[in-house]
C-alpha cells in the first residue's frame, strides 16, 4: 500500500454511518472514494456523497455510492481531499485538477475538512513548488492576467498536455498558472486574488482545513487546526 492509499484508508475509517461526505479530486481522493465504497458495500455504511468534480462523481457512481446533487444541499459533514502544498499554518495550495470552485465551496460548507497528504506536500510557503492556479472568466483572461502581472505575477493560460489546446474547467472557464515573488505572503496574495474582478476562484485555501493527515514513515500523523 503506498502513502496516498494509506492515508486515504485511514480517513475512510473515520467516516461514520449516515454522514454526508464531500469527495475531492485527484489520486488521493480516488483511493478515499474506493475505500469508502468498500465500507459502504461490505460494512453497510450508509453514507451519501457530493462530488467536487465530474470525474469523482463518475467514480462514485460507478462504485454505487449514493451521490446527491451539488445544488440540493446547503452543508455537509466532512469534505475529504488531497492538496498540492500545505504550510505550517495549514494554508493549502490546490487545483492541479483545476476545478477549484466546487472544491472550495465544499471545503467551506463542510463541518470538517480533512486534508490528506504525504511529507512531499509540506512547504515553507505557498507557491514553493507549483504555480498558483487562477480560474478566470474566458472573456476576461487578458485583463485578469495583466492585473496579476501588476502584482508581480508571471504566467500564462494552462495548456493541454500535448500543447495543442487550452485547458477548460468543467464549467467552461480558463486557468492561468501564475508564479509570484516569494516575498508576497499567501495571506496577502489570497486577498489580492480574491479581489481581482474576473477571477472566479484560485488555488490558495486559507483557514479552511480542520485537520491535516500526513503519512510519515508509514504512519498517519494527524494535525488538528
Ligand atoms: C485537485 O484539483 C487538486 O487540488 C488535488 O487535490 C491535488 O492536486 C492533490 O492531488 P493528488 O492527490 O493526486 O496528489
Amino acid at each position: 500500500m503506498n502513502d496516498k492509499e494509506r492515508v486515504a484508508h485511514y480517513a475512510a475509517q473515520r467516516v461514520k454511518d449516515g454522514m454526508l461526505v464531500g469527495l475531492g479530486t485527484g489520486s488521493t481522493a480516488n483511493y478515499f472514494i474506493e475505500e469508502l465504497a468498500r465500507r459502504n458495500r461490505e460494512e453497510g455504511l450508509r453514507v451519501s456523497v457530493v462530488s467536487s468534480s465530474v470525474v469523482s462523481a463518475m467514480k462514485a457512481q460507478s462504485l454505487n455510492l449514493a451521490l446527491v446533487g451539488f445544488d440540493t444541499i446547503n452543508r455537509l459533514d466532512v469534505y475529504v481531499d488531497g492538496a498540492d502544498e500545505v504550510t505550517a499554518d495549514f494554508t493549502l495550495l490546490k487545483g492541479r485538477g483545476f476545478d477549484l470552485v466546487r472544491e472550495k465551496i465544499l471545503a467551506r460548507a463542510a463541518d470538517q475538512f480533512w486534508v490528506l497528504i504525504d511529507p512531499s506536500k509540506q512547504v515553507d510557503r505557498i507557491g514553493a513548488n507549483y504555480p498558483i492556479p487562477v480560474e478566470v472568466m474566458p472573456f476576461a483572461w487578458q485583463m485578469v492576467k495583466r492585473s496579476l502581472e501588476l502584482l508581480g505575477g508571471r504566467g500564462d493560460l494552462r495548456q493541454t498536455t500535448n500543447k495543442d489546446g487550452l485547458v477548460m474547467t468543467s464549467y467552461g472557464s480558463l486557468v492561468l498558472d501564475m508564479v509570484f515573488d516569494a516575498g508576497l505572503d499567501s495571506k496577502a496574495l489570497n486577498d489580492r486574488l480574491s479581489n481581482t474582478p474576473g477571477v472566479i476562484e484560485h488555488g490558495i485555501f486559507s483557514q479552511l482545513a480542520s485537520a491535516v493527515l500526513c503519512v510519515i514513515d508509514g504512519q498517519v500523523v494527524e494535525q488538528r487546526v
